[in-house]
């Protein structure tokens, strides 16, 4: 017999994600290595052009990560030594580290505390003659401020990379989808995100001239078969990854749609919890719900963030802080110097705060319901009284 709780709850185990896969991505991958065809054949190109289209009809380009995306977008726009980029101080490393591969500086930015994306108001803080371009990250498929970094960029010359890793199909403003707004948007596909290729990336651009550099960064620069005058990378998406996006990209839509529905069903369950705060969205459609993510109310509990996440863990409940803030990480220090905590107090409240609970489109209305359980089981047992 299974051993359950003083609530009633048997133990279950709910991870933080988990993709979904059904026939269509072993058979697809499979006929891909039947083919023998594995690289720069016709399944990725198949796969850029239906991401394009139903992105609204941009161009898209298909890379082997995120992070190569990354890379290759910053060098498209021309960013290189001397040149200092804004970054959020709320995102994953390599948002920040592909610009220091070319040589040039990111400078953090404080996020807001609404929908956890860059303060465009402290980016026109650290603007200076160096800045080139502007990363909006639109963190945990929340739409960052777009009207207002476009503007910002407008008035100072700036180019807008959005990295738009974790936010495939999340509209802004009930509009434009989060990723095709700016110069150039990348999107990432591993595991945990809205569609998965294993390992995998995009970058979309309305601009036929940068995707074309695009094309030729990703592929040593090779601008007729061997012949080479540009600095490139091998970052080519393989066939199979192509294959396993397209089975993926046919069901991104109703994955959203799960995600939302999971959403929302949190956000009834937990909106009387006088310990969280809720994740707020302009619309609920400015969000695709790639991580769910609430803040602690510390002064109504007895324990810290990081107790409460081991307390979910002890029950079986994935739940983590994506991710520290960037600028205490020692990889963006600059001769043993890191920018001050005070500026970025947004960001360093997050860091105490914050924690992402399970969230994927195949979660049962079971594991949700244990999760909801557990998580209010912890908050009611070290409940402090104001
Ligand atoms: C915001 C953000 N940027 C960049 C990346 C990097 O993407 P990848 O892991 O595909 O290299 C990720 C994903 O891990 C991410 O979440």
């Amino acid at each position: 017999m299974k051993e359950s709780h003083e609530d009633g709850q048997v133990p279950m185990h709910v991870p933080l994600s988990r993709p979904w896969f059904d026939e269509e991505e072993p058979r697809a991958a499979a006929e891909v290595v039947r083919s023998g065809w594995l690289i720069s054949g016709p399944v990725v190109e198949e796969f850029e052009r239906r991401f394009g289209s139903r992105l609204g009809g941009v161009e898209a380009v298909a890379v082997n990560s995120g992070s190569s995306a990354l890379l290759v977008a910053l060098a498209a726009l021309g960013v290189g030594p001397g040149d200092e980029v804004l970054v959020p101080d709320m995102t994953f490393v390599s948002t920040a580290t592909a610009a220091m591969f070319l040589g040039a500086r990111p400078v953090f930015v404080d996020i807001n505390l609404q929908n956890y994306c860059l303060d465009p108001k402290d980016a026109e803080r650290k603007i200076t003659p160096r800045t080139k371009v502007i990363i909006p990250v639109h963190y945990a498929g929340h739409a960052a401020d777009m009207d207002e970094i476009i503007e910002l960029a407008r008035r100072n010359g700036l180019r807008v990379l959005e990295d738009a890793a974790e936010s495939h199909l999340a509209l802004y403003r009930g509009g434009a989808y989060t990723g095709t707004i700016g110069d150039v948007g990348i999107f990432s596909f591993t595991p945990s995100k809205p569609m998965t290729t294993g390992e995998g990336g995009m970058i979309v651009t309305p601009d036929p001239d940068l995707a074309a550099r695009c094309r030729l960064l990703r592929n040593f620069g090779d601008t007729e078969k061997f012949r080479w005058e540009m600095l490139g990378f091998n970052f080519r998406m393989p066939e199979v990854m192509g294959a396993i996006g397209l089975a993926q990209l046919d069901k991104l839509d109703r994955a959203v749609t799960l995600r939302r529905a999971v959403a929302a069903r949190y956000t009834e369950a937990l909106r009387d919890e006088e310990a969280v705060i809720l994740p707020t969205l302009r619309t609920p459609d400015d969000g695709n719900y790639q991580l769910y993510t609430i803040r602690l109310r510390l002064e109504r509990l007895a324990l810290d963030r990081d107790a409460v996440i081991r307390a979910l863990e002890a029950r079986g409940v994935g739940a983590r802080l994506y991710y520290p803030p960037l600028h205490l990480q020692g990889v963006f220090a600059r001769d043993g110097d890191r920018p001050r905590d005070d500026e970025f107090p947004n960001a360093m409240t997050f860091d105490r705060t914050a924690l992402s609970l399970p969230i994927f489109p195949m979660l049962s209305a079971a594991e949700q319901e244990y999760v909801i359980a557990v998580l209010r089981d912890i908050l009611r047992a070290h409940r402090r009284q104001p």
